[in-house]
């Protein structure tokens, strides 16, 4: 389902930009149809199944720009499977650039929309989900297309175990509050923040990414959510 147009809701709002970029050299060609082909994820409802048997639990990034985030997080945590998803041609021309030099067998990644593989995971089947620096779509009738809606928020609680960690950064100054309103307001997250430095200064273990490296447009604000417990069915019966 990577084409918009293979998916069967044809009214599906498109959130990106373009898919296509700068031509790609023949060593990024040469990737896309081998290195790709071994690390494509399937979309599916079995994640553990695609990873190797070392894996313990499935983190998912969506719109991984050139990768460097998502390959760091793989390098760091080997016992984790890495999914990420980016449209973007030239975003994983990078990333397969990347894994060719660092080779991961950790790593998937969806060429597509990060909608297509959370709508077809398995409930709790994600220990942590990225959102970093997501098109911010700033004109008001555009708000729409923004990652991050309350339906979103549905689905992510739906597919994130309990306490794993939603994170998300932007530096858009409309986005931000959008996103807390949502994040906030919705029953299965519970913000971690306790002092204002919380949000202000990136955690040890979120590096940097090369939007936040070269275009950022303010200050980054670095959010970090828990899925919240899940109540015991016994308890909602009461
Ligand atoms: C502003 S860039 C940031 C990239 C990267 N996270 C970084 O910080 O460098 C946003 C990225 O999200 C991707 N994107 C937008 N909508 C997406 C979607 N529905 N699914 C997956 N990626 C998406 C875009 O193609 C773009 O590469």
């Amino acid at each position: 389902m990577s084409d918009p147009a293979d998916h069967p809701d044809r009214n599906r709002r498109k959130l990106y930009g373009r898919r296509k970029g700068p031509k790609l050299s023949p060593r990024q060609v040469s990737l896309r149809g081998t290195l790709l082909g071994e690390l494509a994820w399937q979309v599916g409802p079995a994640p553990k199944g695609q990873f190797p048997n070392t894996v313990q639990d499935v983190w998912l990034e969506v719109g991984f720009g050139a990768g460097e985030h998502l390959v760091w997080q793989a390098s760091h945590h080997p016992q984790v499977g890495m999914i990420g998803a980016e449209p973007y041609e030239m975003g994983v021309a990078k990333l397969l650039t990347k894994l060719e030099e660092t080779p991961l067998n950790t790593v998937r990644i969806h060429e597509g929309d990060g909608r297509d593989i959370i709508e077809a995971l398995p409930d709790s089947s994600l220990g942590r989900f990225f959102l970093l620096f997501p098109d911010p779509w700033p004109k008001t009738r555009h708000h729409k297309r923004r990652f991050l809606q309350m339906e979103m928020l549905d689905q992510l609680a739906r597919v994130l175990r309990d306490g794993a960690e939603l994170r998300f950064a932007t530096d858009d100054k409309s986005y931000l509050p959008y996103a807390l309103e949502r994040l906030m307001a919705h029953p299965a997250f519970e913000w971690l923040a306790r002092c204002p430095a919380d949000w202000k200064s990136r955690p040890a273990d979120w590096p940097p990414t090369r939007y936040e490296a070269k275009a950022i447009k303010g200050p980054p604000t670095f959010l970090r959510f828990a899925r919240r417990r899940r109540a015991e069915p016994s308890l909602l019966a009461l």
